[in-house]
C-alpha cells in the first residue's frame, strides 16, 4: 500500500514480513541490497528495532519527531536483512503526516504482541526516478504494481527526509533535507560530519538519482539568456525563481517559489510536469548555494544529466 508522509509518498509493507518487503523491491525495480527506512508509530517501538539509542538520538527524536528526519541506529537482534541490506544498522523514522501516523498506529495495534511493529517504506517511485508528492504521481509511477494508494493530498515538505547516521559514533549526514545540519548540530551540541568512504550505502548517493527522463541542466541565472539563445529552435523547459522574460519562443517557463520551503514543496511536481512536455532539455536556474538550500540543491544536482 502507498501512503502519504510529510516528505514524499511511501510504498509500505510490514517490515517484519520478508515476502511483503520483497514485493516493494519488485514494484520499485530496486536492487535488493539497498536498505529501507522503517516507519514507526511512536518512540516506544524503538527498542524493537535499535539496540542502542544514544543521547544524540534521544535529543533529535525529541526535537524533530514526528517529522522529516531519519536516524540510522545499530540494529536490534533479529531485524531482517531485507530491511538493513545486510548492514548492522537500521534506518528509523516517525513521520509527521496525520494519515501516516494513523496508519502506523492502526498497524501497531494489530501487530501488538508481535516482536516487530513497523512499516518499511521507500519512496513510491521506480528506482532512480523522481519521488511522488501526490497520490496521482504514485499511480502514474507504479500503476498496477501497487494495490492501493491512501490519498493525503500534496506532501508538505516535498523532498525526502534528512538522514543522520548515529550508528558509528559522531553524527554523519547521509542525505540532506529540510532539517539542516545547523539545526541538528544545535540540538546535539556537536558538528555534523559529511560521509566518508566507510559510510553506509545510500542509493540517493548514486549519480543520476531523482531524475526526469528529459535531460536536465543546472545553470546560473546570469547564464540563462545565453543558454536559451544557443538552444533557439529547440523546445526547451525552464524552471526559474523569476518571472519569464517576454518574447521567448518554444520555451515552457515555470516560475518556482522564491523561498526554499515553497520551492521544495513544488519541486518534484514541477519536474514531472516539465518532463511530460517532451522538450529537448530542462534548464533549471540554480538556487542559492546557502545551507538551507542544501537538500534542494542535492536533488537538483542528482537530477541533472552529465551530458549537459
Ligand atoms: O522521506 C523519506 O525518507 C521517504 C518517506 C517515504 O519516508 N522515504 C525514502 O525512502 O526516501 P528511500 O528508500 O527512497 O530512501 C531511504 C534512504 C536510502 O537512500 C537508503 O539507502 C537509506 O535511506 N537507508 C536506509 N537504511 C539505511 C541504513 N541502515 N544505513 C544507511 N542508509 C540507509
Ligand atoms: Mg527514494
Amino acid at each position: 500500500m502507498a501512503f502519504p508522509t510529510e516528505t514524499v509518498y511511501g510504498l509500505g509493507a510490514d517490515a517484519s514480513n520478508s515476502a511483503a518487503v520483497a514485493r516493494i523491491f519488485a514494484a520499485k525495480g530496486r536492487p535488493q541490497d539497498h536498505p529501507l527506512i522503517v516507519h514507526l508509530a511512536g518512540v516506544e517501538l524503538l527498542p524493537q528495532w535499535a539496540r542502542e539509542f544514544p543521547p544524540a538520538a534521544q535529543k533529535l527524536a525529541t526535537a524533530f519527531w514526528p517529522g522529516p528526519l531519519t536516524l540510522i541506529l545499530k540494529r536490534a537482534d533479529g531485524v531482517p536483512d531485507c530491511i538493513t541490506g545486510g548492514q548492522d544498522s537500521v534506518g528509523l523514522r516517525i513521520p509527521g503526516h496525520p494519515l501516516a501516523l494513523a496508519l502506523l498506529k492502526a498497524f501497531s495495534g494489530e501487530a501488538s504482541g508481535r516482536r516487530f511493529s513497523g512499516v518499511a517504506a521507500p519512496s513510491a517511485n521506480k528506482f532512480g526516478r523522481i519521488s511522488p508528492t501526490t497520490a496521482e504521481h504514485v499511480r502514474a509511477e507504479l500503476g498496477d504494481a501497487v494495490d492501493s494508494v491512501l490519498d493525503g493530498g500534496e506532501c508538505d515538505v516535498g523532498i525526502e527526509s534528512t538522514i543522520v547516521d548515529l550508528s558509528r559514533g559522531p553524527a554523519v549526514l547521509l542525505r540532506p533535507g529540510q532539517i539542516t545540519p545547523a539545526q541538528i548540530a544545535a540540538v546535539i551540541g556537536a558538528e555534523v560530519e559529511l560521509p566518508d568512504a566507510a559510510a553506509p550505502r545510500v542509493p540517493g548517493a548514486l549519480d543520476s538519482h531523482y531524475a526526469p527522463r528529459t535531460p536536465l541542466a543546472l545553470v546560473i541565472a546570469s547564464e540563462l539568456p545565453a543558454r536559451l539563445a544557443a538552444l533557439r529552435g529547440k523546445k526547451v523547459a525552464v524552471l526559474s525563481r523569476t518571472e519569464s522574460p517576454s518574447g521567448l519562443k518554444d520555451v515552457s517557463w515555470q516560475t518556482a517559489p522564491r523561498a526554499v520551503a515553497g520551492y521544495a514543496h513544488e519541486l518534484y511536481a514541477s519536474l514531472r510536469r516539465l518532463d511530460a512536455l517532451g522538450c529537448a532539455l530542462i534548464l533549471v536556474e540554480a538556487p542559492p548555494a546557502t545551507p538551507e538550500w542544501q537538500g534542494v540543491n542535492d536533488r537538483l544536482r542528482r537530477a541533472s544529466s552529465s551530458s549537459y
